[in-house]
């Protein structure tokens, strides 16, 4: 089970602090929420801030794109030290080209599908990424509500995986709290962003140890244990 702090809901003027912090915390992966203002309605940060951060951990740096023409920034975010890069499944016929982009930047590859776009999107790409995402909100914000109508999504996700003998993981991002983790692990995902239940928490290590405890134990009533 892989726990991923989300860079998005650290204090801004403090990504380096933020970053350090994750890594002394225990998480496994940071999450690095790239948005360009036209794929969703916000903007995040870009490549240099990556580039800025990395010398600071050896944490794994999965990097997702909400980008329109991520085409064009691939090589910028593979040279700031990212380890994985995730594309959009809505963005169609340009899927299977960025796949092999990404793979020939040495580059793990990440697929995401958004609440309302339909599991099987993803289903002729299964064999050649290495993990799919499965967003439990509308991306674009941090802070907003878990969408449970996701849930069946990461079942199916996962009864593909047994049936074709794949490996990809199953990562789930939005609104990923104590609670919404333990129902996620329950339907089959391993990964788990988290934005504000983890950097909002005063004690991040402690945050961190309660998640994995809790998905690896896929017991929601874990979820009462106080940090
Ligand atoms: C939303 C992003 C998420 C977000 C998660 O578009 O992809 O990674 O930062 O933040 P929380 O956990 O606060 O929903
Ligand atoms: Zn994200």
């Amino acid at each position: 089970m892989i726990i991923a702090p989300s860079l998005l809901a650290a204090n801004h003027a403090r990504f380096g602090k933020a970053v350090e912090r994750a890594g002394r915390a225990g998480a496994d992966w940071l999450h690095l929420d790239i948005m360009d203002g036209h794929f969703v309605p916000n903007i995040s940060f870009g490549p240099e801030v990556v580039r800025a951060v990395r010398p600071l951990t050896k944490l794994f740096f999965d990097v997702h794109l909400m980008c329109s023409r991520p085409e064009i920034l691939l090589e910028p975010f593979a040279g700031a030290g990212a380890d994985e890069i995730i594309i959009h499944a809505e963005l169609g016929d340009q899927v299977a080209p960025l796949i092999w982009k990404i793979k020939a930047l040495n580059k793990k590859v990440g697929l995401a599908i958004n609440p309302p776009t339909a599991i099987v999107e993803a289903q002729p790409y299964l064999d050649q990424i290495d993990l799919l995402l499965v967003m439990t909100v509308n991306p674009g914000f941090g802070g907003q509500e878990f969408i449970h109508e996701t849930l069946p999504k990461i079942q199916q996700a996962d009864a593909w995986r047994h049936e074709r003998k794949l490996s990809y993981r199953i990562s789930v991002d939005g609104g990923i709290n104590f609670q919404t983790a333990a129902e996620c692990a329950r339907a089959g995902a391993d990964t788990f962003v988290s934005g504000t239940t983890l950097f909002g928490a005063r004690n991040l290590r402690a945050a961190v140890k309660k998640m994995r405890q809790i998905v690896n134990a896929h017991d929601p009533a874990l979820a009462d244990l106080k940090v």
